[in-house]
């Protein structure tokens, strides 16, 4: 691996590697002190975030590197017309590793074409976000001691929420895992993930009921309803509010169930779950300085590799408005193909 965009791309030995490692430095950090000496993070935030850039942060602090960035575009030069290439080219001039987080979609696969050093997505737009993903694999893993045979709920805004994505991605990747996409209609997947999980041979039942599902979890993970996705503020009007997680309706869960979410939480889970032994959401943000350390001690480390020309494009790749090829015209008009439909490469929306 040389960027980690997309969880999909991950092949499952070096998320197994990925792990191990990340389980090494939860065990004896000390030994990690020195793993990132000498190397310097650019840590590029166009979208407000807290655990994701902190976790980063701290992870590379922790492993003797250092780290340098913006976590308000109007201080870069984006804010002068500059475009995604040339920011790209300069910063990984300047660091080991790039990590960004962007609203728009396929903008860090755009940055990987043009970077000499690896690039790692910490959310793009409502599309991809896999490092919660290895957040997210690393709390399930180290406290029920495997990913495979588990019931799964996925609930909330399913729609817009690119940490559900990710992990769906990811979870084709482990043996008879049974979904439960709980969302209303309107916040159900978007097609290319459904197409996915039939394609990949995942059992999926999609609900818009919590209540009836929660006994029959193993994970639950809950997610915000994306506010800044929404096009139509009367549509968010409409679906805040439509999953709270309480005490009493845990009642009825698996006693070893695991409530996740990856924060920030809204009002989705009410604060008196907090106290219950299975609500793991904070300690869930803990695993995942680790699993970013394990990470970073990799990409940071890897040689500088000039990237090879890239076809220059002459306009948006795709119909999707939230497509980084939108606004960056240049961008090679790349296409891929899923479940036999013909895909936007960068934002995976189908093009015909
Ligand atoms: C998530 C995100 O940014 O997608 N937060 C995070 O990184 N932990 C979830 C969210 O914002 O709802």
């Amino acid at each position: 691996m040389r960027h980690l965009i997309d969880f999909g791309d991950l092949p499952r030995e070096e998320w197994d590697e990925l792990y191990a490692r990340a389980e090494r430095i939860m065990d004896a950090p000390a030994q990690y002190l020195d793993a990132c000496r000498g190397k310097v993070m650019a840590s590029l935030f166009y979208e407000p975030s807290t655990r994701t850039n902190f976790s980063f942060q701290t992870a590379m602090l922790r492993l003797g590197g250092t780290v340098f960035g913006f976590a308000d575009p109007k201080s870069s030069s984006t804010a002068k017309g500059e475009s995604l290439k040339d920011t790209i080219k300069m910063v990984a001039g300047y660091a080991d590793v790039v990590v960004m987080r962007t609203p728009w979609e396929g903008a860090a696969k755009a940055a990987s074409l043009y970077s000499e050093v690896p690039v790692i997505n910490a959310g793009d737009g409502g599309h991809m976000h896999p490092t919660q993903t290895t957040t997210d694999l690393t709390t399930i893993t180290r406290l029920r001691g495997s990913v495979d045979g588990l019931s799964v709920g996925l609930c909330g805004d399913l729609k817009n929420g690119r940490t559900v994505h990710s992990l769906i991605k990811a979870l084709a990747k482990f043996k008879d895992i049974r979904f439960f996409l709980i969302a209303p209609p309107e916040l159900a997947i978007p097609d290319y993930l459904r197409r996915f999980m039939k394609d990949n041979g995942m059992p999926f039942l999609e609900v818009s009921g919590l209540d009836p599902v929660i006994p029959q979890l193993d994970v639950l993970y809950m997610t915000r309803i994306q506010r800044e996705r929404f096009i139509d503020p009367l549509e968010y009007e409409r679906c805040k509010g439509v999953y709270i997680l309480t005490r009493s309706k845990l009642a009825r869960a698996r006693k070893n169930l695991l409530v996740m979410h990856p924060l920030p939480r809204v009002d989705e889970i009410a604060v008196d779950v907090d106290d219950d032994p299975r609500a793991v959401y904070f300690e869930q943000a803990r695993y995942g300085m680790y699993s970013r350390m394990a990470l970073l001690a990799d990409l940071a480390n890897q040689p500088r590799i000039q990237p090879g020309p890239v076809e220059i494009g002459h306009g948006p790749v795709c119909h999707n408005p939230r497509c980084i090829t939108q606004t960056e015209h240049y961008l090679p008009p790349l296409a891929k193909e899923a479940g036999g439909v013909r895909c936007c490469a960068f934002c995976d929306a189908p093009l015909d």
